[in-house]
């Protein structure tokens, strides 16, 4: 946008704008409320409901405000009796098929176009023929839809095409026939929702949520998605003890996602309420023996002697805690516990911040970039919202994105470069990153051409703007290592660049800040004989043979499965504390419902225990306490309490430090030999991933939302699309046999039971 500025009067008033900026931005912006149905900031424009139509002096006709750049001297009136009479004109029109069961409708109270049509009041409704009547139906197991309500604003197609890269849903028929439909009448898409989110009106519904509540009836507290590493900002919506929804509305919510989201964000948290949650604390008191029921009390007395009995206590935090509760684990293991402490994360992030030559990007930096770097990873299926960025710089700023894979993943289909390097040679790329002289060999082990790399680097010396670099999860520690040191060497004048880690989990930079001089878990685990696990390991295997393992979780797994004390966890939704996401940005987990069961934040169980053993860690049982204690010891965290952290539309990065002048020697030599050792075969995958191959994975937590287990299984399409798949299907895919009457009256029973069970 330009930043010179001009005149330009609305409704009598002033304003200096920057030239070029959209007319409809600059009204709201400065006041004016403007109806609108189509328009939607950051997509292409449609300009097909015309409800956004001002005056402009010298224009022959009302003009529609979205289609119109502001120029120097523009007069504009946006209210008048003839504005008013053109919009509320547009308002019958869209009406005249509405079926206006806003009493049953799921969007009632939170309709845009119920706001914009009860804004005016007393509309005239003069078309008295017979509405194009359609059954609602189900588009897919998560995706519910009643066609009448459509006002063809094509918000949703666009989202699918422009945020998604998808282009599941269009618009089929002709005229007053149009209905946003699917290919093959079945939705086998990503499943994201945000189609659901930004449709104006009650047209998509989320199919997890339909009829449990009106939405005035929820408390909407806003937190941060408890599963991906982008930090998404959502709004969850809760009533007696109970979530039933999250949405990312921007009513609610204004986030560095504003309204995105994906599967697991928006669907996944069938887990909070789910009835097999760990209810009260559990003690196995021999060897193979039952977990027995016990109290609070018994199992803090019982952990305590024992941890006395061993001397040492070993500790692993997942990276899904908050980073109140990782920071308590680390005091515990240095105070308590007088051991080593590790975190249970496959994706190790220590060699970026060891070798941090450049600032992380943040979102708003991916959006902006004019080139971007793709080393490994799967954004569109790790971390969704990252994946957006990316599609958005490149469709709207037409940033010129380079991946380097060795799997063809779907964001190829949007890159100007794709690299296709043999299966696991990542480590030839980094070494020609570090040193061009190497070129020849790194493509010869990489089975691609030297001029592919020579071309990439030529694309990022003549980038004018931003570049960012972002490394995948499968990138050896020295791979990452040596990008992350080069990559200052890449910046000039009017060139900067940014580091985007492609980090795994909702905390994994918060863990890694947390806990500084972590050992590797296998370190820590052969090196104690006792231990104290915050969440589960991904090998639990490695805990046979121990003597004593504590367990803080949610659910059983395969890590209690091992465990001596089993003590109930608090979920995301049932504590305060912190996340820091991907790009350094610390934001708030909000408190949403009370504890459920006898279940506690992590933090707080750590602490009783080391309260047991003598050591007072002063909390008051406060998290904002910890977080205090996090600024005053961790020095990127310094000065930050949670007053700074109350804007989530602002969200605070922290600051990592960025060092200079690393040597390279270290793992560039290591990189070296193991390069060396590569073979020269051409090994490639050819094989495109199938969309939500990642995203529907059936986890521990996604779970416990029944939906993910029939897109786990292929997505079967039902004969009956009126209800809703779940009574047609078993979880496990394979049709139900029972009648279909009857079978929805035990799947609605059943989904009751977990709604309200608390
Ligand atoms: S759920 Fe997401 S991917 Fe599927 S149709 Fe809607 S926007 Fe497209
Ligand atoms: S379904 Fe919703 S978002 Fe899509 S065109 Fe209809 S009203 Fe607009
Ligand atoms: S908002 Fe301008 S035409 Fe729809």
């Amino acid at each position: 946008m330009s930043t010179e500025l001009i005149k330009v009067t609305i409704n009598g008033q002033d304003f200096q704008v920057p030239k070029g900026e959209r007319l409809i931005d600059v009204c709201r912006e400065n006041g004016f409320g403007i109806p609108s149905f189509c328009y939607y900031k950051d997509l292409e424009l449609q300009a097909s409901c015309r409800m956004c139509l001002v005056r402009i002096e010298k224009m022959p006709k009302l003009q529609a405000s979205c289609t119109i750049n502001c120029t120097d001297g523009m007069v504009v009136t946006t209210q008048s009796d003839e504005v008013e009479k053109a919009q509320r004109a547009m308002g019958e029109f869209l009406l005249a098929n509405h079926p206006l069961d806003c009493p049953v409708c799921d969007r009632g109270g939170e309709c845009e176009l119920q706001e914009v049509i009860f804004d005016w009041g007393d509309i005239e409704e003069r078309f008295t023929e017979r509405k194009n009547a359609q059954p609602e139906k189900y588009l897919s197991p998560i995706v519910a839809n009643d066609p009448q309500r459509c006002i063809l604003c094509k918000r949703c197609t666009r989202v699918c095409d422009e945020w998604m890269g998808e282009e599941a849903i269009e618009a089929g028929n002709r005229g007053v026939n149009t209905v946003i439909g699917t290919y093959g009448g079945w939705l086998n898409c990503s499943q994201c929702g945000n189609c659901i989110e930004v449709c104006p009106t009650g047209t998509l519904l989320d199919g997890t949520y339909r009829h449990e509540t009106r939405p005035w009836e929820l408390d909407q507290i806003v937190s941060t998605d408890p599963y991906s590493s982008d930090g998404m900002q959502i709004s969850i919506g809760a009533r007696n003890g109970a979530v039933h929804r999250i949405v990312a509305r921007d009513r609610y919510v204004n986030g560095l996602n504003g309204e995105f989201l994906d599967i697991k964000a928006r669907f996944g948290h069938g887990f909070v309420n789910h009835p097999s949650r760990i209810k009260v604390p559990l003690i196995r008191y021999s060897k193979g023996g039952n977990l027995i029921p016990a109290t609070w009390d018994q199992a803090i007395d019982f952990i305590a002697n024992k941890f006395k009995e061993a001397g040492s206590v070993g500790v692993v935090a997942s990276p899904r805690l908050t980073n109140e509760s990782i920071f308590t684990l680390r005091r515990f293991a240095e105070t308590a516990g007088n051991g080593s402490y590790a975190v249970a994360e496959s994706f190790d992030l220590a060699p970026v911040f060891e070798n941090l030559s450049v600032p992380l990007a943040t979102h708003q930096d991916i959006r902006y970039a004019k080139s971007i770097l793709l080393i490994g990873g799967e954004p569109e299926e790790e971390q969704t919202f990252t994946g957006r960025q990316i599609r958005q710089a490149v469709n709207i700023g037409k940033a010129k994105l380079i991946i380097v894979n060795d799997t063809p993943i779907r964001l190829t289909q949007c890159a100007s470069q794709f690299l296709h390097i043999n299966r696991g040679s990542y480590d030839a790329f980094a070494l020609s990153a570090i040193d061009p002289d190497f070129d020849r060999m790194a493509a010869a082990k990489a089975g691609i051409n030297a001029n592919e790399i020579e071309a990439l680097r030529n694309t990022l010396f003549e980038t004018q703007g931003d570049v960012v670099i972002m490394l995948g999860s499968e990138l050896s520690a020295d791979a990452v290592a040596a990008i992350c040191a080069s990559a200052s060497s890449l910046a000039a004048e009017g060139r900067r660049v940014l580091l985007h880690p492609l980090a795994k989990y909702n905390n994994s930079v918060g863990a890694n800040d947390m806990m500084p001089g972590r050992r590797s878990v296998m370190e820590v685990i052969n090196g104690s004989k006792a231990l104290l696990i915050g969440g589960s390991l991904q090998d639990a295997s490695l805990l046979a043979g121990k003597d004593f393992v504590v367990v803080q979780e949610m659910f059983e797994t395969d890590t209690t499965a091992f465990a001596d004390v089993v003590l109930p966890a608090s979920s995301f939704a049932e504590v305060d504390g912190t996340y820091t996401n991907n790009a350094g940005n610390v934001q708030r987990v909000r408190k949403a419902i009370d504890s459920l069961y006898q279940s506690k934040p992590d933090w707080m169980i750590t602490a009783s225990i080391a309260r047991e053993l003598g050591v007072d860690f002063g909390y008051d049982f406060s998290a904002s306490m910890i977080f205090k204690a996090i600024a005053d010891s961790i020095p990127a965290y310094a000065g930050l309490r949670y007053p700074a952290l109350k804007d989530e539309s602002n969200p605070v990065q922290v600051k990592h430090e960025i060092k200079s002048n690393i040597s390279l020697s270290t793992f560039g030599s290591r990189l070296k030999e193991t390069v060396a050792g590569l073979s020269d075969e051409e090994n490639k995958n050819n094989e495109r991933p199938r969309i939500g191959h990642k995203l529907h994975r059936v986890t521990v937590m996604t779970g416990k939302t029944e939906q993910f287990h029939l897109l786990a299984h292929g997505n079967p399409k039902p004969e009956n699309l009126l209800v809703s798949p779940l009574v047609q299907f078993n979880l496990d895919g394979s049709s139900k046999d029972e009648g279909l009457a009857e079978a929805a009256t035990v799947g609605l029973n059943d989904r009751a039971t977990i709604g309200v069970n608390n």
